[in-house]
C-alpha cells in the first residue's frame, strides 16, 4: 500500500463570530464578539470571518457587524472577513474595513430560495456587482457553495451540480470556493466521490473545505479533503452554531479538534491549541452553553 500524502501546512479559516454566532440562540454582546475576535487572533488564527452583511431582519445576531468591524484592535497580517450576500451587503462591509469578503450560494435550489430567496442562476447574477466592486477596490472575494453533500429539502446533491457552481464562482472572480457540507451528512465516501469530481476538474488549491459536524463525520471528511490535496479548512471554536435555513444542522466542526488532529499529523498551523481550547471555554462561558470540541471537552473544559 502506498503511504498517503499529506500537505506540510493548512490554513485555517475560523468562522466562529459569524458561522458560530448567527444561530447561538443567546445573543453575544458587541463587546464580547470584539474580544472573541481578539482572542482568537491571539491564539494564531489568520483568517477570522467576523460578521456578515445580510438583512438584519432576516439574521438578527449579525445586526451588530458594523460595530464588530470598526472596534476591534486589527492585527497586521490577519484577514478580516465578511459575508456579503449582494452589492448592499459589500457596500456595508466595505464601510466597516472589511479585508475580505465572501459570496455564497448553493448547489440545491430549494436551499437557495430559503438562505437568500432567489435562485442559483439568480444568485449569480447578484453576485456580478458585488464581484466588479471588489475588483474596483481591490478586495478578493471567496465564494461558498452550501448542501455540496446533501440538502436539507432536497436529500442527496450530485458531484455534478456542485461543480457547476463553483465553476460559475470561480468565473465570477472568486479566488476559492468552500465547499459547504451545511447539514453536516456527508461521509468519507461522499466527500471523497464528490472530491473525485471537483479536484481533478478545478484543482485543490481552489478548493476549501467547510464541514458541519451533525453527523459526526466532519474531522474523517476532512482527512480525505487532506488526503485530496486540500489545504483550507473553515472551523468554528467551540464548533459553534449551524445554520437558520438547515433545521437540525449543528455547528462547524469544531477548531480545537482540528488543530489537533493537524498537529498529530505534523501539518504546521500557526495556532496555539491550549490559547484557542481557552478562548473556546471563554466563549461557551458567556453563551451559557457547552463547548462542541471533544478536545476541549477531554482537557477538562
Ligand atoms: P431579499 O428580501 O430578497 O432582498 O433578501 P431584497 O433585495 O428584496 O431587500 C429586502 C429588504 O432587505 C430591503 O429592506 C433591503 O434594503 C434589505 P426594506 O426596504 O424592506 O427595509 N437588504 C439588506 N439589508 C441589509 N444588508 C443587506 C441587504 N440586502 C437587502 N445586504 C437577502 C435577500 C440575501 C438580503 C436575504 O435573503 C438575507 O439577508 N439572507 C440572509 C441569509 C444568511 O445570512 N444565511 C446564513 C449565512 S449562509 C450560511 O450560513 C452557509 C455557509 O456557512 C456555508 C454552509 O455552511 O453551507 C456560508
Ligand atoms: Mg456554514
Amino acid at each position: 500500500m502506498n503511504a498517503v500524502r499529506y500537505p506540510k501546512e493548512v490554513s485555517l479559516v475560523e468562522v466562529g463570530p459569524r458561522d458560530g454566532l448567527q444561530n447561538e440562540s443567546t445573543p453575544l454582546q458587541t463587546d464580547d464578539k470584539i474580544a472573541l475576535v481578539e482572542g482568537l487572533v491571539e491564539a494564531g488564527l489568520r483568517y477570522i470571518e467576523t460578521g456578515s452583511f445580510v438583512n438584519p431582519r432576516w439574521i438578527p445576531q449579525m445586526a451588530d457587524s458594523s460595530d464588530v468591524f470598526h472596534r476591534i484592535a486589527r492585527a497586521p497580517s490577519v484577514t478580516y472577513a465578511a459575508l456579503t450576500p449582494n452589492l448592499k451587503g459589500f457596500e456595508r462591509a466595505m464601510a466597516a474595513g472589511a479585508s475580505e469578503v465572501a459570496v455564497f450560494a448553493a448547489a440545491s435550489e430549494s436551499f437557495s430560495q430559503r438562505n437568500i430567496n432567489c435562485s442559483i442562476s439568480e444568485s449569480i447574477e447578484r453576485f456580478r456587482p458585488v464581484m466588479d466592486a471588489a475588483d474596483t477596490a481591490g478586495i478578493a472575494v471567496r465564494g461558498y457553495v452550501s448542501c455540496v453533500l446533501g440538502c436539507p429539502y432536497e436529500g442527496d446533491i450530485k458531484p455534478a451540480a456542485v461543480l457547476a457552481v463553483c465553476q460559475d464562482l470561480l468565473a465570477l472572480g472568486c479566488y476559492e470556493v468552500s465547499l459547504g457540507d451545511t447539514i453536516g451528512t456527508g461521509t468519507p465516501g461522499s466527500m471523497d466521490a464528490l472530491l473525485n469530481t471537483l479536484v481533478p476538474a478545478l484543482g485543490a488549491h481552489k478548493l476549501a473545505l467547510h464541514c458541519h459536524n451533525s453527523y459526526g463525520q466532519a474531522l474523517a471528511n476532512i482527512l480525505i479533503g487532506l488526503q485530496h490535496g486540500i489545504t483550507r479548512i473553515d472551523s468554528s471554536v467551540a464548533g459553534l452554531g449551524g445554520c437558520p435555513y438547515a433545521t437540525g444542522a449543528s455547528g462547524n466542526v469544531a477548531s480545537e479538534d482540528v488543530v489537533y488532529m493537524l498537529q498529530g499529523l505534523g501539518i504546521e498551523t500557526g495556532v496555539d491549541l491550549d490559547a484557542l481550547i481557552a478562548v473556546g471555554e471563554s466563549v461557551c462561558k458567556k453563551l451559557g452553553r457547552d463547548s462542541q470540541s471533544a478536545v476541549a471537552k477531554a482537557r477538562g473544559g
